[in-house]
């Protein structure tokens, strides 16, 4: 059955958004309940998207925004926060979006999970997001799980991030320089969503997702610097320094840049168990290479920099 009346829980994120255009583009309807409507005033102008203010932690309101839908895709992450934060948006939210799902009749879920996802975890991150998976797998619906490693894209938090650093500082210390991972684009987990949304092959089964080729991390910040016209030298800080770094931007107001709990994340790899990888077939994609996706927007960050620099001089 073609399914086309889809509720994208995190809908309005970094990864929600490139899925969300792909739906739209195939024609289906598509619905997102989101914190704050304003600030996905981006997915208001698809002609197939309906964006609504909704408390998604909330049993009623999950019920109205599945009453009637095909199916459910599930986004909702946070990089940062207290254990609680962890297990309230990726242990109890999945489990509860997965009854409601069984409430509301609406049979097939799609899950956002992590490559590293694990019960048995170093981190809160990867614990809890191990806790969401066990509950969509028990959930009695027809689940599919995705567990990507970083992924990059426009609007990406992370090569963008040492970009940006690399704009203001003239080396480059980095905690877990040696850690490796598998950066995959952006575009290509939207269609795999996309794409293992309705075919049965899927059912029931958890993907891994990795890019074409395996990094260090040290590889990844060198590239994203010199892509964005700021070429560094690259340092490991020491991981008693890296703590207290990462303790004190936790107490700064706003999102940290790193917290303890990312540094308990690099503990471990962060590629796919099977290398070189390639992606399960049914799930229909070919991986883009870093190198011919990633300088096309982190050069931007280098032209915007050009344009503020001349603005500074024109006062304009
Ligand atoms: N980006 C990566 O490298 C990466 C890698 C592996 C897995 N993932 C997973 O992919 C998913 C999407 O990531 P992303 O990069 O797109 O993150 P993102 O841009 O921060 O988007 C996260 C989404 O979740 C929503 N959200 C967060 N906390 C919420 C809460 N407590 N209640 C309701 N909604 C909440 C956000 O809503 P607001 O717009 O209201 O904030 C946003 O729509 C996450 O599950 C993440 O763990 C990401």
């Amino acid at each position: 059955m073609k399914l086309t009346n889809i509720v994208v829980f995190g809908g309005s994120g970094f990864v929600g958004s490139a899925i969300v255009a792909r739906l739209v583009e195939r024609g289906c309807r598509v619905l997102v309940p989101a914190r704050r409507r304003d600030k996905a005033k981006h997915l208001i102008l698809l002609p197939t998207c309906e964006v609504v203010d909704a408390d998604i932690h909330d049993d009623a309101t999950l019920d109205s925004v599945l009453a009637g839908r095909d199916a459910a895709i599930n986004l909702v992450g946070i990089l940062h926060g207290s254990q609680a934060d962890f297990t309230r948006a990726h242990a109890e939210l999945p489990r509860r979006i997965a009854a409601a799902c069984a409430r509301a009749g609406v049979k097939r879920l799609v899950h956002m999970s992590a490559l590293g996802a694990d019960p048995n975890g170093p981190s809160m991150y990867q614990r809890s997001k191990g806790a969401g998976e066990a509950a969509v797998r028990a959930s009695g619906l027809a689940w599919t799980i995705l567990q990507p490693s970083v992924i990059f894209g426009a609007g990406d938090q992370f090569l963008n991030m040492f970009a940006k650093l690399a704009r203001v500082a003239p080396v480059l210390p980095i905690a877990g320089a040696d850690v490796k991972f598998q950066p995959i684009w952006v575009e290509d987990v939207a269609a795999a969503f996309v794409n293992a949304l309705d075919n049965p092959a899927t059912v029931d089964q958890s993907y891994e997702l990795g890019g074409p080729k395996v990094y260090t991390l040290r590889e990844l910040v060198r590239f994203a610097a010199a892509a964005a016209g700021h070429p560094r030298p690259v340092v490991n800080m020491p991981a008693g320094l890296a703590r207290v770094q990462a303790r004190l931007m936790e107490l700064a107001p706003g999102d940290p840049l790193m917290s303890r709990d990312n540094l308990d994340s690099m503990q471990r790899d962060n590629i796919t168990s099977t290398q070189p990888f390639a992606p399960a077939p049914e799930l229909g994609i070919a991986l883009s290479p870093m190198e011919a996706e990633a300088p096309l927007y982190l050069a931007d960050i280098r032209a915007r920099d050009r344009y503020g620099a001349y603005r500074a001089r024109t006062r304009r």
